[in-house]
């Protein structure tokens, strides 16, 4: 008998095809993120699922899914999974590092670009007919990128690819993270380690590039806002909970930073709705490695992973490595 996989968000049918070859699959068909107790229904009789960081894997699911034996994220975070309690219930988590990093990199620099140059404000204005009848030299003023100085919290593969792009702008690098790179790194980069609060006071443009954890939940806040530049632009490409969103959302509206890029935010899909009346802020809806070859590039890398896993074999990208 086939054994069942659950793909818990609609992929791209070659995915389907691949793994409806080998397993009985359940797919979801209107593509609703499913809440807990709907994947926990879904989940029974499965021995894996396709997920997505929109799916919550919680204790309460993976205690009613007895024959669970991997749940392949299509993602390089996984925080949407409680790792702790699937590694105590030997269930694989995997995820899928590496091949999102350019993609992700890019988003953050489109976001970088939009915020400091006011692309939405501009883009509403052409579209109402507005600029037909006014022009001023004054109008629509923005931050250039050019020169300015870019500070990169959390300075692993994803930050390095945002960093790299900076010096094709000929911007001065500060970057923070636990562990300084290598001194080689730092040359190829022209980067310069810096403590975060230097890097928060001396940074043009802020982007925050962690994974969420306990440790950095609201990494950045009030306290870290309030040490930014009052022209600065900052961007959160990273995860919602890194960012205390309602101390930003204070923060532009009180003009005590000029303008920010958002991606991801506390409590997905909900977003703080003071982020809606703001005209300095740049919204999109978690899409930093959707393009269509890296998101093949992941689908393609989880598939790998639930495959190996069902078929008993050590998934190539685990991340409850205590399993292996
Ligand atoms: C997306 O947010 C990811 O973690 O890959």
């Amino acid at each position: 008998m086939k054994q069942k996989v659950l793909i818990t968000r609609k992929v791209f049918p070659e995915v389907v095809e691949a793994l409806s070859r080998h397993f009985d699959v359940v797919t979801n068909a209107d593509d609703r993120p499913w809440s807990p107790d709907e994947i926990a229904v879904r989940l029974e009789g499965c021995s894996a699922a396709l997920s997505t960081v929109m799916c919550r894997f919680d204790a309460s699911v993976l205690a009613a899914s007895p024959g669970l034996k991997v749940i392949s994220n299509i993602a390089v975070g996984y925080n949407n999974i409680d790792v702790a309690e699937a590694t105590k219930r030997r269930i694989f988590v995997t995820n899928t590092p590496g091949v999102l990093d350019e993609t992700t990199a890019d988003l953050t620099w489109a976001l970088m670009m939009a915020a400091a140059r006011r692309i939405p404000e501009g883009d509403a204005f052409v579209r109402r007919g507005d600029w037909q009848v006014a022009f001023s030299m004054s109008a629509f003023l923005g931050a250039d990128l050019h020169g300015a100085t870019l500070g990169v919290i959390g300075m692993g593969r994803i930050g390095q690819a945002i960093a790299r792009r900076a010096l094709g702008f000929n911007m001065r690098v500060l970057y923070h993270n636990r562990t300084r790179l290598p001194e080689g790194d730092e040359l190829r980069l022209k980067a310069r380690h810096v403590e975060r609060d230097e890097l928060l006071s001396l940074s043009d443009f802020v982007v925050v590039m962690v994974p969420y954890s306990q440790a950095t939940h609201h990494l950045i806040g009030a306290t870290e806002l309030a040490k930014m530049k009052p022209t600065a632009v900052f961007v959160n490409t990273a995860r919602g909970g890194v960012v205390d969103d309602k101390a930003l959302v204070d923060a532009l509206r009180e003009g005590k930073i000029a303008a920010a890029g958002i991606d991801v935010f506390e409590g997905e899909p909900r977003l703080h709705p003071g982020y809606l009346a703001l005209p300095n802020a740049v919204l999109t809806p978690h899409i930093g490695s959707a393009s269509r070859a890296t998101r093949l590039a992941m689908c393609a890398m989880a598939q790998d992973n639930l495959m190996a896993a069902l078929a008993g074999r050590v998934p190539p990208n685990l991340v409850n490595k205590e399993l292996a």
